[in-house]
């Protein structure tokens, strides 16, 4: 499948591990310059090997900036750098996020506050600073990474599902004002995922469950009714897809890649 993304340029937001890199290097494959924004400048400098290593042939150039994107300041200094060295970004990726698992009468607000300002205001901050330029270019290509569990709420994860949820309402909306532009926003919104947040929330899961690990594993993975885990591969697939031209006609849209947990209608 051609997908003509090659000469664009991208911001992937927790692109240095999981799902963000797995997307990062997928853009890049295709030709697509990348800069990966994460806290962790270890992690990122792993990150950009990895996209490096990935495709060695690539004509796009990857960079990183370590920023904490739950923070206005964050958000502005990777935008900046991304616009500084090229101009213009043509897809944003918002991808980062690590809303906790646990009992709802244990967590404090600070967890609610950690996850909506990471996801939800995250994502929106990031739309608000990119999107003018898209608009004014009539040229560009957005993708939220959510969850399913915006839709199958339980009592142990109300902070990420809770945000979103919210981010699907954002993205349905604010796909309406994108659109007169030709400015695209979609979400994807995976089950498990075999990356280290799906470790980490089967700890937290644990813990607020009184189960074993493995315990809490199982359960997740038996929750799905085609019974895996998705690889991180397959969002960044989906994620590619959604950016380039052979989705032209879909926005506003969420696809759900959760091994068919979501029955509603
Ligand atoms: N894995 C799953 O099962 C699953 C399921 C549904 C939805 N999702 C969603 O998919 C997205 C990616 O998840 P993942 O599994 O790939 O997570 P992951 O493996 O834990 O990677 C998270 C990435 O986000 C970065 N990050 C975390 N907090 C950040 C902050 N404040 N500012 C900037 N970067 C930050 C991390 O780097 P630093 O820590 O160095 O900043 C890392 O690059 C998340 O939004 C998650 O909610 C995941």
């Amino acid at each position: 499948m051609q997908l003509n993304l090659t000469g664009k340029t991208a911001i992937v937001t927790g692109g240095s591990a999981g799902i963000g890199l797995a997307c990062a290097q997928a853009l890049y494959a295709e030709g697509v310059s990348v800069l990966i924004a994460a806290r962790n400048e270890e992690r990122l400098a792993q990150g950009l090997a990895a996209i490096a290593d990935h495709a060695p042939e690539s004509s796009a150039r990857a960079l990183s900036v370590s920023a904490d994107v739950s923070t206005a300041e964050g958000v502005e200094g990777a935008v900046n750098r991304a616009l500084s060295t090229w101009g213009h970004v043509d897809i944003l990726i918002n991808n980062a996020g690590s809303a906790p698992s646990g009992d709802f009468y244990s967590l404090g607000d600070d967890a609610y506050h950690g996850a909506w300002d990471l996801k939800l205001l995250g994502y929106m901050r990031m739309v608000r600073a990119l999107a003018p330029q898209m608009k004014a270019r009539r040229e560009g290509r957005i993708v939220n990474i959510v969850g399913a569990a915006a839709h199958n709420p339980t009592p142990t994860f109300l902070a990420g599902g809770t945000a979103n949820a919210a981010i699907i309402n954002f993205t349905k909306g604010i796909s309406q004002d994108l659109a007169p532009y030709g400015v695209r926003i979609n979400a994807i919104s995976p089950g498990p995922v075999n990356t280290e947040r799906a470790r980490q929330l089967a700890r937290q899961e644990a813990a607020a469950q009184g189960i074993s690990v493995e315990e809490a594993s199982a359960r997740r993975i038996a929750s799905v009714p085609l019974s895996r885990m998705a690889e991180a591969d397959e969002i960044a697939d989906m994620a590619l897809f959604l950016v380039s031209d052979r989705a032209a006609s879909i926005t506003g849209a969420e696809v759900l890649i959760d091994g068919g947990t979501t029955a509603s209608v």
